[in-house]
């Protein structure tokens, strides 16, 4: 099979480095063009970006030509990883010109006509899209991904959701590199944890609603459930640890809830998606897990893994949540979503 020509927008920073990485030797996309600001455009990759991920780039991407982020000689498909105080217009000339961009960042996750997709959860919000192209003119599209820490718990709540969610608390403790490179000043973190991380508690919230919530026609009923967040960075390199406090209407045992978490399957494993986890909400019996340093990196970073669940004297059921940041909290989540909209027919 002719593998997809694939594009990054901002593929010179920390999440274009994680796209290059997960996309080495993709079976169904190849990496063919790679954009960046003014100030890399022009410059071999190698030139233009450090690498900051372990090993070296691939060597076809280091000798390639990093370009402006303009509509021209770019493939249809691309992933963007831009900076947020760009990738609003960036996008858009894209999408306007005829491109699908699957887009990591945080600026158009909340429209009411954009996607902001879970593949396992939330699949049929791909049903935005024509309205999204009527609307706006446009013969491309704009789908994206949410944000690390809301990935994580929405693969938690998602096998809970039929036994009716009706308030959450998450409290998290967030990898340092969430924040990109060079992120939060080592004597700022370095045996410290920062309570407060700008903007992350309203996404958590607001985004879990949309991803949770229902389809009606040309927009995303939110999830009537009240969801409250309290975001912390700690001095962990890899993987965002969620604590969750739930309450459900239906007040499933505790049985009920392992067997929801573990039977939890959804169209990327019924399609045997490449990116897809086989089982993507594991749950661990263990006491003391999961752990970041020891199970983040399982099923290649795109698994939810899930542990002591018990009982909370205030909202029913507590558990910990699990996931990898840079992973399935990026590349590797809109990867999965590319995927998704291959096998829908979305990018022939
Ligand atoms: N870090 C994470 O874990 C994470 C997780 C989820 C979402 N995100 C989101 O992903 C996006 C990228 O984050 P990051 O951590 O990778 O940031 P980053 O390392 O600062 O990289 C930003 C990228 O945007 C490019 N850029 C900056 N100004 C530009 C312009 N005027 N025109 C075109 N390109 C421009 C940069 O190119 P140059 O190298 O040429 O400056 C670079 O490739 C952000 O929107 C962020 O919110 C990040």
């Amino acid at each position: 099979m002719k593998k997809i020509e694939v594009g990054i927008l901002g593929a010179t920073g920390m999440v274009g480095q994680h796209f290059i990485k997960f996309l080495n030797d993709h079976p169904w996309f190849e990496v063919t063009w790679l954009g960046a600001s003014d100030r890399s455009a022009g410059k071999t990759y190698g030139a233009a970006a450090k690498w900051h991920l372990g090993g070296v780039a691939p060597d076809a991407i280091r000798d390639r030509i990093v370009e402006e982020c303009k509509p021209g000689n770019a493939p249809r498909l691309l992933f963007s990883a831009t900076d947020a105080s760009v990738a609003t217009e960036i996008e858009q000339a894209f999408a306007g010109a005829g491109h699908v961009v699957v887009s990591n960042s945080k600026n158009h996750r909340m429209d009411r006509d954009v996607p902001l997709l879970v593949p396992e959860i939330n699949p049929g919000h791909l049903k935005l899209i024509p309205g999204q192209q009527r609307q706006r003119g446009w013969k491309g599209q704009i789908v994206t991904n949410p944000n690390c820490s809301t990935v994580v718990l929405t693969m938690g709540l998602g096998p809970l959701k039929q036994f009716g969610i009706q308030r959450v608390i998450a409290t998290t403790l967030q990898a340092i590199s969430g924040a990109g490179y060079p992120g939060v000043p080592s004597m700022d973190i370095v045996a410290n944890v920062i309570p407060f991380i700008g903007g992350e508690e309203e996404k958590m919230q607001q985004e879990t609603q949309k991803i949770l919530g229902d389809l009606k026609g040309d927009y995303v009923e939110p999830l009537a459930a009240a969801v409250s967040a309290h975001c912390n960075r700690v001095q962990v390199v890899d993987g965002h640890t969620v604590t969750v406090s739930v309450e459900l209407s239906s007040k499933p045992s505790e049985a009920d809830i392992v067997q929801a978490f573990n039977s939890f399957r959804s169209i990327p494993q019924e399609r045997d998606l490449p990116s897809a986890p086989k089982q993507p909400v594991q749950y661990m019996p263990e006491s003391d897990r999961p752990q970041p340093r020891k199970d983040v990196e399982r099923e290649r970073g795109m698994a939810a893994f899930i542990g002591r669940l018990r009982p909370c004297p205030v909202f029913g059921y507590k558990f910990v949540a699990l996931g990898h940041n840079t992973v399935r909290g990026a590349a590797g989540a809109a990867v999965l979503n590319a995927e998704l909209m291959h096998s829908e027919g979305m990018l022939d």
